[in-house]
Formats: C-alpha cells, sequence, structure tokens
C-alpha cells in the first residue's frame, strides 16, 4: 500500500549529480588526496569553497533587518533594479522599461515559476539533448513533459535546424513554443553560442511567431559570468531581444549561486523582457501567485546581498573584479585539461568555457566505477561522462585526461 497520490508514486530524485556528489565529498573527507569533480561549485586551488569577499564582506554589513525580515512575494523594488542592471548593463537605459524581474529561491525557482506559467499540462518544453537534468523534474512537477532538440550539428556548432524543427512540431501540436537554451557555459558541455547563432535564434523566433503563436525562450543564464568573452559579449547578445516582435517573450533565469557563490542561500530571479506591455503584466501577476503558493517571499537575506555587492559602489568594483579573477582560474584549469585530453587523445564534446567538461563514452557507469578506484569522482550521465573544473585544481586538471582515457579502454 502507498499513501502517495497517483502521479508521485514515480516521483523519485535521480539526479547522479546530488547523490554522486555527497558520496565524492564524504570520500574526501575521509581521504583529502581524493579528487571530487562532480558537484557545480567553484573550490579554490587549496580545495576550499571559494567565497567572494566583496560578497561576504556585503552580507557582514546587512542590518538585522536586511537579514531576517520577510520580503515581498516579487522581492523589493531595489533588487529587481539591481538584477535589471546587472543583466543589461550598458543596455539597462534601452530595455528596462520592456522588462520585469520576480525574485526566487536560486535559478531552479524561475525555471519552475516559468515552466508552470507558461505551458499547459501536458505541454512538452523544447530542452537540448545534453542538459542539466533537473529541468525535467520542474516539468514533471508541473504535469508537463519535454522533447528535445539536438544541440550540436555535424561540425560542432549551434542546430539551429534541429532547434527549428521541433518548434514547428511544438507549434503545430500545442499551438504554443517554450524552448530552453542554457548559455553561455551550458551545463554539462561547456558550448557557448556565438553572434551569428544568437542572431539565427532570434530570427527564427520571429518567423513562427509572425502568425501570432506565442513564443517563449526560457534562457537559462546560470553561468553568464563566467563566460571567455566577458561581460560585453554576453550583454550585446541579450541586447538582441530588442528586434524580438510582440509575440515573443524571454525569461532569463538568474542564479545567485552561480554569479555570486551564494549557493546555499537560494536567491535568483526571473528576468522578462518582452517588447509587449501586456505579456510582462501578465508575467508579474501569475509569477507573483505561483511564488506566493511555494515559497510564499525570497529571501531578504539573499536579495540584500545581491543589491550590495550588483549596484553599491563600495562593493561592485571589487566584485567585479574577484569575477574576473575566478573566470581566469576556470580558463586556465580548461586550458591544461584540454591540453592533457590531446596528448592522449580523449575527445571532448564542443568545449568554450565554464564549469564544466564533458566526454563522450559508451559506458559511463563503468567509467566512473573504474575512476573511483582511482580516488577519482566524476558524473557518469547518459552517453557522456561530466567533469566538474571548477571544482578542482590546476594539477588535477593535469593528472585526469589520462585517468579517464585509461578507465574508458
Ligand atoms: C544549468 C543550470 N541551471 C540552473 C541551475 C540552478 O542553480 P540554482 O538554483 O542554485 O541557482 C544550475 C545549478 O547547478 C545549473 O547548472
Amino acid at each position: 500500500m502507498t499513501f502517495l497520490a497517483k502521479r508521485s508514486i514515480i516521483k523519485e530524485d535521480r539526479s547522479n549529480i546530488i547523490t554522486l556528489g555527497a558520496i565524492a565529498k564524504e570520500e574526501k573527507k575521509k581521504d583529502p588526496t581524493v579528487t571530487n569533480a562532480t558537484i557545480g561549485m567553484l573550490y579554490d586551488e587549496e580545495g576550499k569553497l571559494f567565497a567572494f569577499k566583496s560578497v561576504d564582506k556585503a552580507l557582514n554589513g546587512l542590518s538585522l533587518d536586511e537579514k531576517y525580515a520577510y520580503a515581498s512575494t516579487p522581492g523589493s523594488k531595489e533588487f529587481h533594479e539591481a538584477v535589471k542592471s546587472w543583466v543589461f548593463r550598458e543596455y539597462y537605459d534601452l530595455m528596462k522599461d520592456n522588462s520585469k524581474v520576480m525574485a526566487t529561491p536560486g535559478g531552479t525557482g524561475a525555471l519552475s515559476n516559468t515552466f508552470a506559467n507558461y505551458l499547459n499540462e501536458g505541454d512538452k518544453a523544447l530542452l537540448p539533448n545534453y542538459m542539466w537534468g533537473n529541468y525535467k523534474q520542474c516539468l514533471y512537477e508541473n504535469n508537463q513533459s519535454f522533447d528535445t532538440y539536438e544541440l550540436f550539428d555535424n561540425d560542432g556548432n549551434f542546430n539551429i535546424l534541429s532547434l527549428e524543427e521541433k518548434m514547428l512540431e511544438s507549434k503545430k501540436n500545442q499551438g504554443r513554443v517554450l524552448f530552453v537554451i542554457n548559455d553561455p557555459c551550458h551545463n554539462p558541455t561547456g558550448y557557448t553560442m556565438k553572434d551569428s547563432e544568437w542572431d539565427k535564434v532570434i530570427d527564427l523566433m520571429n518567423e513562427i511567431s509572425a502568425d501570432g503563436t506565442p513564443v517563449i525562450l526560457l534562457h537559462d543564464m546560470a553561468y553568464i559570468d563566467y563566460a571567455k568573452s566577458g561581460f560585453e559579449k554576453t550583454r550585446f547578445n541579450i541586447s538582441k531581444y530588442q528586434k524580438l516582435n510582440d509575440n515573443c517573450l524571454v525569461v532569463m533565469a538568474f542564479s545567485g549561486s552561480k554569479t555570486l557563490a551564494l549557493y546555499g542561500v537560494r536567491i535568483g530571479a526571473q528576468l522578462a523582457y518582452s517588447n509587449n506591455k501586456e505579456a510582462l503584466e501578465d508575467f508579474a501577476k501569475a509569477n507573483k501567485f505561483s511564488s506566493r503558493s511555494k515559497w510564499s517571499n525570497p529571501t531578504n537575506l539573499g536579495m540584500n546581498i545581491c543589491i550590495k555587492a550588483l549596484t553599491d559602489k563600495e562593493y561592485k568594483k571589487s566584485f567585479e573584479d574577484e569575477l574576473k579573477e575566478a573566470s581566469k582560474t576556470l580558463i586556465e584549469r580548461a586550458n591544461i585539461f584540454l591540453e592533457e585530453a590531446k596528448k592522449v587523445n580523449l575527445k571532448t564534446l564542443p568545449f568554450e568555457c565554464g564549469f564544466f567538461i564533458t566526454i563522450p563514452c559508451l559506458n559511463p557507469n563503468l567509467v566512473y566505477e573504474k575512476l573511483v578506484k582511482k580516488k577519482v569522482h566524476i558524473i557518469p550521465m547518459g552517453n557522456v561522462v561530466r567533469v566538474t573544473i571548477s571544482a578542482i585544481s590546476k594539477e588535477e586538471c593535469k593528472k585526469l585526461p589520462k585517468l579517464i582515457k585509461e578507465a574508458m579502454e
């Protein structure tokens, strides 16, 4: 007998990442020579969790009220403007009036709210075939499902034709299209779309929605501030949303976990952009309702840290400098890993930057088990293994490719 409701019987968190991450953490506690390349957090070269000094200082400067009082359901005006100004940067004046923000618990809250309010029950979201697996659980929780588009074409570029085919199918079958792009520093591959690929996505959205079909882009920008191309390029791509027609809506999922390394504080935001004012009013109404029903209100602590670190002159400059330094470290680790991978002929999926490097693999679980015996923990998923370079040192990046190659043979 089960007390669970019908839809809940099959619920089981299948996230390898959390489960295997916990095992790796335990192993490393017992033996510091273990390599833990599992969970998507940033660690320094000494293996300590990386925290931005400016963010920590901002937290320590908060009043009791700023830390512990209840917040309003959508979050404060100051937080909304902080997110807009951080994400839009030099395009803030141009884009602020066509956008609205909803504070959420991490990027996950932003993703979950967006699926809930822009797909009907039984509808499918379009996800890239390589993806952060929790999208699927968010969809199931909302009585929705998914289909996938191929992320890469044969040349390892963004597969716009596959996306187009799936968007047309969604349009035909459900009269609306909601698709997810996780860019830059895609999880798990590290792929980052080129300017011209973003142009094609914008054109496609305008084409498919030209007859009035609602087209919603859920832009998961969790790793936006770690792009190798820097702030200017990522914001230039965001500025292209100004070219969308009135039948398009973009909801960006901002993650305080990644941008500010505030993983456990659980702060993030939905940042909606549309050239259709009614769509923005609807966004504010429906997402406020969802937030109130699921978590009631966001963390005041998280919002106020963000406001200080992202807008206050005292903290912002040093935060940006620290962020650039952290991105530089990630790039150095990636370069070392890729150089060694080349030496041992270990192929990776197209990588540009970010927290992860992914290796196509016929038997990921077996490779995982063999590596654990050598005190190395990575994540097996589908037909790949994922290595979290944000969590390991340069020295470990140098050693790993050969060990992975051996485990695959
Ligand atoms: C691609 C991607 N999106 C969203 C998230 C959500 O992160 P959070 O809810 O901590 O902001 C993660 C976390 O690992 C992620 O990798």
